[in-house]
């Protein structure tokens, strides 16, 4: 089957809910559904108040085969339209067009229509599809907000370059309806629960080693890949506990986390976790040192050097790979020079089943940002993965973990 088509076909029998903002490009929306009828899903639409200027419900209501949803309550009969139920009920809840303006106002938790409130209610996949003039859409603020939702986990289906209702041209124009029906089958493909019944432990973050009250040793790690990495494996059915250093993350949804601080607090978590694993994905930038003695009061300044006594901490991954038996145990290795040769001696010191090597050299890779290029390496070989979101680069290593459990 071609890609193409497993996507079509994995839309067959799902529930989609399309919300639809105003926006010019929400005629596209009439043949998105369209797709996804034809796909054999059931579509229900719900509209703001002002989408119903561009499109009307009579066509969205006979192309969905379904009333259309715009209101909180009916106004002839006051019944309840239950954005709690809408939220449940979908497999999948797309939103497209999505305006700069209901882009906002999701990034922020504004609750003002039925379709926002559905958003901050749904628990299934949500994916926006921005529509909107060029400017709009490079503007700081739309793309701040873009952040913000991709880093709770909105999945955005990008505009393309093209003409814009302004006579304009440039980036802004919404995807295409059957790019955004192809990207729906894929997301609701992943979808499939093929790690049920596995219990996975993720590490991720920094540690925090503290010298006194007030300072610490840490490092640049922001936690996204290993966030992602929970949040995918999650998704995929297993039951996901996340040890996590300080971030500013969200935990992803059907996670269990746990918050720890040094090293030391997430050895203890890591190792008492692992005893009823079926692995581990070792993602945090965990201290190899920290202060021999830490003061109770804050150290005051003298006129010479100071000099802290620094004693190695645990190695989590190392003591993890040593008892590790048959259970799967993945690691991260982050490299400035020699990478490949320091990955390899990593994967068999420590008895990874896999190692995920991440460059500082290449552009894109690396702290803080959204993107990552890593090269997955095991006992058979390597695989070098291009440029991608950290969601995708988490995709490509569950993939591998499946793999792992289906040997
Ligand atoms: N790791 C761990 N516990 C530690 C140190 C590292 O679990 N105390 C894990 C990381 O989560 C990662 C892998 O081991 O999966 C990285 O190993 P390593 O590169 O040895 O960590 P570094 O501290 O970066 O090693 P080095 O300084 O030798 O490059």
């Amino acid at each position: 089957m071609a890609s193409g088509d497993a996507a079509a076909a994995s839309l067959a029998g799902r529930r989609i809910l399309l919300g639809i903002t105003g926006s010019i490009a929400a005629y596209k929306a009439a043949m998105l559904c369209r797709l996804l009828k034809t796909a054999g899903a059931e579509v229900r639409v719900v509209m703001t108040p002002l989408a119903k200027q561009f499109i009307t419900p009579l066509t969205m209501a006979t192309l969905s085969k379904n009333p259309i949803l715009v209101e909180f309550f009916d106004p002839e009969n006051g019944a309840w339209n239950s954005h709690v139920a809408l939220g449940e009920w979908a497999d999948c809840y797309v939103i497209a067009p999505a305006t700069a303006n209901t882009l906002a106002k999701m990034a922020t938790g504004v609750a003002d229509n039925l379709l926002l409130t559905t958003y901050l209610s749904a628990r299934c996949p949500v994916v926006v599809a921005p529509a909107m003039d060029l400017d709009m859409y490079a503007h700081a603020a739309t793309q701040q907000n873009l952040r913000t939702l991709a880093d709770r986990g909105v999945r955005i289906v990008e505009p393309a370059e093209g003409e814009l209702a302004s006579g304009l041209s440039g980036k802004g124009r919404m995807a295409e309806p059957d790019t955004i029906a192809a990207f729906l089958g894929g997301l609701l493909a992943e979808k499939k629960k093929t790690l049920n019944g596995k219990r996975l432990i993720v590490t991720a973050g920094a540690t925090i080693e503290a010298i006194d009250p007030v300072r610490f040793i840490s490092n640049h790690s922001s936690g996204k890949m290993g966030y992602a990495i929970a949040g995918e494996l999650a998704a995929r059915g297993a039951e996901v506990t996340l040890i996590s250093g300080r971030t500013a993350l969200a935990t992803p949804p059907g996670v269990e986390r746990v918050d720890v601080l040094s090293a030391e607090e997430m050895y203890e978590a890591a190792t008492s976790a692992f005893d009823e694993a079926d692995g581990a994905v070792m993602c945090a930038a965990v201290a190899d040192y920290t202060p021999a003695e830490v003061s109770d009061t804050k150290l005051k300044k003298g006129d010479g050097e100071l000099f802290i006594r620094l004693r190695r901490t645990h190695d989590i991954a190392a003591e993890l790979g040593a008892r590790k038996g048959s259970r799967l145990l993945v690691g991260f290795a982050l490299e400035t020079d020699d990478e490949q040769a320091h990955a390899e001696s990593k994967l068999e010191r420590k008895n990874f089943d896999f190692i995920v090597l991440n460059s500082l050299r290449d552009a894109g890779a690396g702290f803080q940002g959204d993107t990552n290029k890593v090269t997955l390496i095991d006992r058979s070989g390597r695989e070098e993965l291009p440029l991608m979101s950290k969601r995708e680069v988490a995709a490509r290593i569950a993939d591998r973990i499946e793999t792992f459990f289906t040997r």
